[in-house]
């Protein structure tokens, strides 16, 4: 195994876990491990995903559905959020064992108060051999108009925007509570303009309901600098109300596009990306599709997800997870935190998405909810 630049070696101990791991390794048998850490399947720890509120203002179809979240949905209080200084910690304690990526979600990262002093503390951080740590944030866009410079102004570099559709009418339908799409947009012209970059925007396509928007959303963002990434609706969470029917395909979403603006293949960034890109032939721009459903790609999935109560999770479609937030108001070390995460990442074991082919039940389990953990 390929040792990390420091070529530390951190021992392991038993710890008491209820990941999603489809098969718990016993702990006890593996005795040291290297940096980056490597899961069951030879996956490294790369990417931290941290919610910071399990609450948005939104509630769209295929994450939050109203008659799901109503006015009597129980949201997390106030003291079982982690606070920013154990985020801090936790982050610092990823980054010692490999991590060079940081994305804050929510629920909509940008409810929670302040959040511009936690992306000023992240964005100080270093990896272990010196480099910047990539930090990011998906938002909803609606408070974004406001809060672009100041989250420039603590250190974010760059920014990922949801919207699902050009048509105010068809957006009001996908976000649940008539929030109007120019809104989002000037959002977004707010990011371009203090130098975000590069803004990304994601949209879901839902069958049925949002697929005619493909194009318009293709056209508006060509030539502008900024990504817009068609995302295969998934059956995150119990309350969407997915089905295969709902789906429509990340080729189906090329062809598409490709008929009107001609696109040339891209592939992956690096092998954990989530997305596939295509670049329009005539230079405009770049687009990329994430299937999730269609094509997973959990074979180099690198990603762990933090939830805002403190809670570790090792998949998206998780049932469980490994509670930092106890350790961490009990005064443990560092050291022993690492050595908890390290048992965690070890035996990982998941790959839903390609699961989900092979075993139709497989969605009906229990799962956490989107917007618990963050996209
Ligand atoms: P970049 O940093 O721009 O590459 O972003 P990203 O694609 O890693 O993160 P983003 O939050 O923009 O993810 C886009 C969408 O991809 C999410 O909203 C999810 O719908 C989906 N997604 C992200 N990570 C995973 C994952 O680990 N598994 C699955 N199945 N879907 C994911
Ligand atoms: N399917 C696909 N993507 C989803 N998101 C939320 N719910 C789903 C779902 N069911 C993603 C959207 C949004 C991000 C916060 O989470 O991309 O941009
Ligand atoms: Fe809120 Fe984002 Fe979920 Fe929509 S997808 S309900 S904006 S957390
Ligand atoms: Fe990673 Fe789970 Fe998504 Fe697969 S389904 S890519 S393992 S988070």
């Amino acid at each position: 195994m390929k040792s990390f630049s420091l070529g530390r070696v951190i021992p392991l101990v038993e710890v008491s876990v209820t990941g999603s791991a489809e098969r718990a390794f016993p702990v006890s048998e593996l005795a040291t491990t290297e940096m980056p850490l490597r899961d069951a399947r030879m996956r490294p720890l790369r990417d931290l995903r941290i919610s910071v509120t399990d609450r948005c203002n939104f509630r769209c179809v295929y994450c939050m559905p109203k008659e799901v979240f109503g006015r009597d949905y129980e949201f997390l209080p106030r003291g079982e959020l982690l606070s920013f200084e154990e985020i801090e910690r936790v982050a610092r304690v990823f980054i010692g064992l490999g991590v060079e990526k940081i994305r804050l979600t929510g629920g909509e990262p940008l409810l929670r108060k302040d959040l511009e002093c936690l992306v000023e503390r992240l964005a100080a951080m270093r990896t272990p051999s010196g480099e910047d740590v990539e930090l990011t944030l998906t938002t909803n866009g609606s408070l974004l108009s406001r809060k672009a410079r100041s989250l420039w102004d603590a250190g974010l570099t760059r920014i990922t925007v949801s919207l699902d559709a050009m048509n105010a009418t068809v957006f009001q339908q996908m976000n649940g509570v008539n929030f109007p799409a120019a809104l989002v947009l000037e959002g977004i012209d707010a990011a371009l303009h203090v130098g975000l970059a590069p803004v990304k925007v994601n949209m879901v396509v839902k069958r049925g309901v949002n697929e005619a928007q493909i194009l318009p959303m293709a056209s508006h963002f060509r030539g502008t600098g900024v990504e817009v990434r068609f995302i295969e609706f998934m059956d995150v969470g119990t309350s969407n109300g997915w089905n295969m029917e709902s789906v429509v395909s990340s080729s189906e979403v090329v062809r598409c596009i490709d008929a009107a603006f001609p696109l040339v293949p891209m592939g992956r960034e690096k092998p954990s990306a989530t997305s596939v890109r295509y670049r329009y032939a005539d230079g405009q721009g770049e687009i990329g599709v994430i299937s999730s459903v269609s094509q997973p790609f959990c074979g180099d999935c690198t990603r762990l997800r933090l939830s805002a109560d403190g809670k570790l999770f090792t998949c998206l479609f998780a049932s469980h997870g490994l509670d930092m937030r106890g350790p961490l108001r009990n005064g443990e070390s560092d050291d022993a935190l690492r050595r908890r995460v390290a048992a965690l990442w070890t035996r990982r074991a998941d790959r839903y998405s390609e699961q989900r082919g092979e075993d139709s039940a497989a969605h009906s389990r229990s799962k956490i909810e989107m917007s618990f953990i963050g996209g």
